[in-house]
């Protein structure tokens, strides 16, 4: 094929990425935006099949098989377990960037100095992605442990595992052709395999989410280095995006928990129930019932849902719809305010609103509603705690000071929505429970919920 035709097809596909992307961004068109990123990549791989000569009929024949598995997994899949399929799939990516690598060494031993550098990146990259993805993988699922696994002289070890693969690296890349070279190639291999096991115990099944995120990230560097080994643009363009794209969404998890990237990783978050403690603030709560709960919502004008973690626990999301649908029926204005880190994974909260048909434009982010939230009526909170606890604000010494929060606490009154008074991720009491405008309606979130829909119908 013309090379030029084929830079050309490259340069569409790159464009429908990018767009693809783009379109991510919101709700409304994020459905459309993952099409459009897919028909890219079909397209990309097509064409470099028939580039190299491949007959149409096993490329027909790998798109069937690689699509069915693909489309049998994706509607098997429960959307709460949706972190566990991203890090299998990130898996996946690296350990066919180390195999990419691996493939063009054992034809072409004679490579350049730089083709030998990309090499290493693209299998020690590779193999830190598949091997710490698939503990990802068994901490997300139950399969291993999800504590983080921390012991003495950790830091040490992992650190001897990166200057071992550091120094072969560095001998192999000057004479890649030499007798040791496929010795230290695959020493590569092995150390990398293991560091990706090593470098991901100690971190903690709660932080999986930014983890895989980071993997992610790390599974599109190592296919950008296999682009620049095989010499395939757009490969370089696709890696290269989800690699910066992996790490922009690391990093606002990291803000919006206000943590450093290096604390998720090496503070062994999690090692230890230590953090359950529930410290903090003590005081009188206000219990309200159903019915209580019933009288200050129907005399709202405005409401806003604040969805956490136990939304998705309960599973509340389709009876909180209902909720909201009864009260706009009364003529009170309903939104639902969502937090960047509510829940357990990225866009957790907006995934079950979504499945439960909640539209996008009642959904309204933090920095939108926080300036505008002393005019908000009630405010209802649902299985949320780090989230909206006002000690991220005020608390110089509370392990969540300086992140941001929805103020609920601002609101003219607050309906906190929990079985207990027992901490949320953190481990940390919440002075919101003991303010003077919250009322704590206590229970399982979709039960409780499901008794308000029931007062509204009664009435
Ligand atoms: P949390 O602070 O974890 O609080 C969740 C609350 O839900 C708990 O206090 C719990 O209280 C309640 N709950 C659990 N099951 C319930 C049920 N069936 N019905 C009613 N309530 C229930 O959650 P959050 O406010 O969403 O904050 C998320 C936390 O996770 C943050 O600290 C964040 O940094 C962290 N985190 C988030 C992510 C991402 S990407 N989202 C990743 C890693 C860590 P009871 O037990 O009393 O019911």
């Amino acid at each position: 094929m013309n090379p030029l035709f084929i830079n050309f097809i490259y340069i569409i596909s790159a464009a429908l990425f990018i767009f693809g992307l783009k379109m991510l961004s919101s709700p409304a068109t994020a459905r459309r935006g993952n099409l459009l990123s897919s028909l890219g990549m079909l397209i990309a791989i097509i064409v470099t099949l028939m580039n190299a000569g491949l007959d149409y009929k096993w490329i027909f024949l790998g798109i069937l098989i690689g699509s069915g598995i693909g489309a049998f997994v994706a509607i098997r899949v429960e959307m709460t377990s949706m972190p566990e399929m991203v890090a299998l799939f990130n898996g996946f990516g690296g350990i066919s960037s180390l195999l990419l690598a691996w493939a063009e060494y054992h034809q072409n031993r004679e490579m350049s100095v730089f083709i030998a550098i990309v090499a290493f990146l693209s299998a020690f990259i590779g193999g830190v992605t598949f091997s710490g993805s698939m503990v990802a993988f068994g901490k997300l699922s139950g399969k291993i442990t999800q504590k983080a696994v921390v012991f003495k002289g950790q830091h040490i070890m992992n650190a001897v595992i990166l200057g071992t693969a550091l120094v072969a690296a560095a001998i192999f890349c000057i004479t890649p052709a030499s007798v040791f070279g496929y010795v230290l190639f695959a020493l590569i291999l092995v150390v990398a395999l293991g560091f990706g096991v090593t470098s991901t115990i100690p971190i903690g099944g709660a932080d999986m989410p930014v983890v895989i995120s980071l993997l992610n990230s790390y599974s599109g560097i190592a296919a950008c280095a296999a682009g620049f080994v095989i010499s395939n643009n757009i490969l370089i363009v696709a890696g290269a995006l989800v690699g910066a794209s992996g790490i922009i969404l690391t990093n606002i998890m990291c803000k919006a928990m206000n943590r450093s990237l290096a604390n998720v990783l090496f503070s062994g978050f999690g090692s230890t129930t230590a953090v359950q403690t529930g410290d903090g603030p003590q005081g009188e709560v206000r219990p309200a019932s159903a019915e209580d709960v019933y009288y200050i919502l129907e005399a709202a004008d405005s409401v806003a849902f604040v969805p956490g973690y136990g939304l998705a626990v309960a599973q509340a999301q389709h009876a909180v719809k209902e909720l909201g649908d009864l009260l706009e029926a009364n003529d009170t204005e309903v939104s639902y305010a969502i937090h960047p880190v509510a829940g357990r994974m990225p866009g957790h909260m907006n995934v079950l609103l979504a499945e439960a048909n909640v539209p996008y434009d009642q959904l309204v982010e933090m920095d939108d509603i926080n300036p505008r939230m002393d005019s908000v009526d009630v405010c209802v909170v649902i299985g949320a705690n780090d989230v909206v606890n006002p000690a991220a604000l005020d608390d110089e010494s509370s392990p969540i000071y300086g992140m941001p929060i929805i103020e609920t606490h601002r609101a003219k009154t607050v309906i906190v929505l929990k079985r207990s008074m027992n901490p949320g991720f953190a481990g940390i009491q919440n002075a919101l429970f003991f303010a003077e405008n919250a009322r704590m309606y206590f229970g399982d979130a979709k039960a409780s919920i499901q008794a308000l829909v029931a007062e509204f119908k009664n009435d």
